[in-house]
């Protein structure tokens, strides 16, 4: 039976890392870095989630939230950067504390991240699909509302759940159906084509915020900060922060740079690079785009799926023509983040199973194709079924609280790392030490406590499924641990 902090030797990483080396090319720059960032960042969260978090939460004051959401993203930023300076090969938070806090939290970790991966990527593919269904509107082309969207609803006032009469969101499925059947034929993500898919969303988010800005009216921020209602996290500063908790969505990716470590030309210069360039660049965009948007639109409008389609709506005549490139970069903007998660979570899945973590078919590669097919199709599969029935928003708070978990582990492991282990070569090392990963673990909970509860007892239903199966099967298969 095998010991729960078991720590997986640097040196069989590294080995294992050269065996793969065969396969992936360091190509990739300190630009090509921060682009594979914002490629995996900018997506559902300022596309979709942001109107409701304005209308619903903060108002204008939701360039606040963006503050202070970047703010603890800096924090687990600069963390994560310090083990992927030191840790530099392909992987993630499951690595990482693999080699440095042992098997159990690894596995903890590797849970988690399920979380952010595989239902980041439904969530993402739900926004997909409302993009793509008022896309083809505009054309003319009306798809059934009972074959776009989630046939569950959920009322978090009053905690019941009803069916809403739609059958299945179907462009949701496709997408991931589309997504996972190219990760299995090997299309490996090109640098190139990433650059491709982040020029268009960049350039789209810049000509809103440029041509914007001429048609905002300074009635509809005042008062910025609108009163509270009455109800903590409706209005006033605790709705700052209770939309913090949501547009926290947006920020999740910066964290995906550490799984292209291996195809870094100098990862223990450029890693931080990536990881903290594309987050500095997304947060003035993100800050931009919330100052604009309830700029041009009284708030409570916002309560939409497409809230920046709204914006160029209500600007009139003058912004009419941005209608359709929003859209297209609305909608390439979150194919591309779909295509990150769902490559991420299977390298995840196959790292656990090479440990023994999981069944060794997790970890089987396609004789022709060269790809982890099974563990692909599985996430595939799994993704789908979730996007085709639930609604974004109890999808995002889900994968938003999973991913600050991993957030909080992460900042505390290196902060345990630097007692414990403090000759470790470190070519990145945060500063102010040990303030930033304290402030890291403390912003990460505080942004969770901000959370509905219900999204609490969601994740511990599933951290305790986690660690049963771990019990039950990891521990006893660990190829380490045994
Ligand atoms: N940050 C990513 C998005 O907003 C997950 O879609």
């Amino acid at each position: 039976m095998g010991n729960l902090w078991v720590k997986k030797p640097l040196s069989t990483l590294l080995t294992e890392s050269s065996d793969e080396k065969n396969a992936l090319k360091r190509t990739l720059g300190r630009w090509n870095l921060v682009s594979l960032g914002i490629g995996a960042i900018i997506g559902a969260g300022i596309f979709v989630l942001t109107g409701q978090a304005a209308a619903s939460y903060a108002g204008p004051a939701v360039v606040y939230s963006f503050v202070v959401a970047g703010i603890a993203c800096a924090f687990a930023g600069l963390c994560y950067a310090e083990f992927a300076s030191m840790i530099p090969i392909a992987g993630s938070a499951y690595t990482y504390s693999y080699a440095t806090l042992g098997e159990f939290i690894a596995w903890i970790i590797g849970w988690d991240l399920i979380l952010e991966y595989l239902f980041g990527a439904s969530t993402v593919a739900v926004g997909w699909s409302g993009y793509v269904v008022s896309f083809f509107a505009d054309l003319g082309i009306h798809i059934p509302p009972a074959l776009s969207n989630a046939p569950i609803s959920y009322d978090a006032a009053t905690g019941a759940w009803s069916t809403t009469g739609a059958l299945i969101n179907f462009p949701a499925i496709f997408i991931i159906g589309i997504m996972t059947t190219l990760l299995v034929i090997g299309i490996r993500e090109s640098a190139n084509f990433n650059n491709l898919i982040v020029f268009i969303k960049v350039v789209v988010i810049l000509l809103f915020i440029g041509f914007g800005a001429g048609h905002i009216v300074s009635a509809n921020w005042e008062p910025f900060i609108p009163d509270n209602t009455g109800e903590f996290g409706h209005f006033g500063w605790s709705g700052i922060f209770r939309a913090a908790g949501v547009i926290f969505f947006a920020y999740i990716g910066f964290d995906a740079v550490s799984t292209a470590a291996q195809e870094a030309k100098n990862p223990q210069k450029d890693m931080p690079w990536g990881i903290l360039g594309s987050l500095l660049v997304c947060t003035i965009l993100y800050i931009l785009v919330g100052l604009i948007m309830t700029g041009i639109v009284p708030f409570a409008n916002l309560n939409d799926p497409a809230p920046v389609a709204v914006a160029v709506n209500t600007a009139g005549e003058g912004m009419a023509w941005l209608r359709l490139p929003i859209k297209i970069g609305a909608i390439a903007g979150l194919s591309s983040v779909i295509l990150v998660m769902l490559m991420g979570q299977p390298r995840i899945f196959f790292a656990m199973s090479r440990d023994g973590l999981l069944p060794p078919a997790f970890g089987k590669v396609h004789s022709k194709y060269f790809t982890p097919y099974i563990t692909t199709i599985v996430t595939g599969a799994v993704a789908a079924i979730i996007a085709g029935l639930f609604p974004i928003g109890i999808l995002g708070e889900l994968v938003s609280i999973g991913t600050l978990l991993a957030f909080a582990l992460v900042c505390g492991g290196i902060l345990v790392l630097r007692y414990k282990s403090p000759d470790i070569h470190r070519p990145f090392k945060t500063p102010f030490f040990p303030f930033v990963p304290i402030l890291g673990v403390l912003s990460s909970l505080g942004v969770m406590a901000t959370l509905p509860g219900d999204t609490w007892l969601r994740l511990i239903v599933w951290m305790a499924i986690g660690i049963v199966i771990y019990f039950l099967y990891g521990r006893k298969h660990s190829k380490i641990s045994n």
